[in-house]
């Protein structure tokens, strides 16, 4: 039986291949994915609604200053300014959020790591932001305790990290705040290993069904990570978790 259906399975495989459906239908994949991956987040938001108290969900209009009430919460709830952490910032840009939290966590042990390009996105990212976009200086931030890391995190991460950088008895803080699916998959999947019972992470665009999303739905299926979900704002646009 389980013969039969493995062969049945494989010709029904070959006969789509063989009808070469790209060329009929290859428009409507993109179209058809963000159909999925909306399924999936709208799933996935609906269990986090049933227990999840730190949480707006359902808003009209989106406000990003937003995001700081929801850094103040789990400021709060994991009472971070007493402790010593290391926090690092994928997708600085100009430094708004890079900055929220050098003035927050004021204990001199603590570092605070940026990367970014600092010459924008390094891909298009849907339909209105070019590659390029959101090009800017690296900030002036005047404390010490503070490093930027310029380049693509594919360049700049293993290095920083084969640098010993991370101490590994830290709370960490990552905030991704790339956008784009490639930079966000790719610095979870390299984060890994370093990552503990504990650790917090955030993402600032997390209901973008094909980026941020993906990303994470990706990553903790295939690692099988354990997660709280600390808070979410703006319908899930910002949302923090906490590794199990
Ligand atoms: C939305 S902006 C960051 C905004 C910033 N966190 C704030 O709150 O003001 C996104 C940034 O991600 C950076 N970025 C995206 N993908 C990257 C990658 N693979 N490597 C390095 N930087 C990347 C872009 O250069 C851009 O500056």
């Amino acid at each position: 039986m389980k013969k039969a259906l493995l062969s049945a399975n494989i010709a029904f495989k070959n006969f789509i291949l063989f009808l070469r459906p790209s060329i009929f239908l290859g428009w409507s994949k993109s179209f058809l994915l963000l159909m999925a991956y909306t399924l999936y987040l709208s799933k996935w938001i609906r269990a986090q609604n049933k227990t999840l108290k730190f949480n707006d969900f359902f808003v009209f209009k989106k406000k990003h200053s937003k995001r700081e009430l929801l850094y103040e919460h789990v400021v709060k709830q994991q009472n971070l300014e007493n402790e010593i952490v290391d926090y690092l910032e994928f997708g600085v840009a100009s430094g708004v959020s890079f900055s929220w939290w050098l003035k927050k966590l004021t204990n001199p042990e603590n570092k605070f790591y940026g990367f970014d390009t600092f010459e924008g996105l390094p891909e298009n990212w849907g339909f209105v932001f070019r590659k390029g976009d959101m090009s800017s200086a690296i900030p002036t931030v005047n404390d010490d305790r503070a490093s930027f890391f310029k380049g693509l995190f594919q360049e700049t991460l293993l290095d920083f990290l084969k640098r010993g950088y991370l101490t590994g008895n830290r709370r960490k803080i990552i905030h991704l705040d790339a956008d784009i699916f490639s930079a966000t998959l790719f610095v979870l999947t390299t984060l890994y290993p370093y990552l503990n019972r504990g650790d917090i992470i955030f993402f600032d665009e997390f209901n973008v069904p094909k980026h941020e999303f993906l990303a994470f739905k990706i990553f903790v299926e295939s690692y099988y990570v354990n997660y709280e979900t600390l808070g979410a704002v703006n319908n899930y646009y910002q949302v923090a978790f906490m590794v199990k």
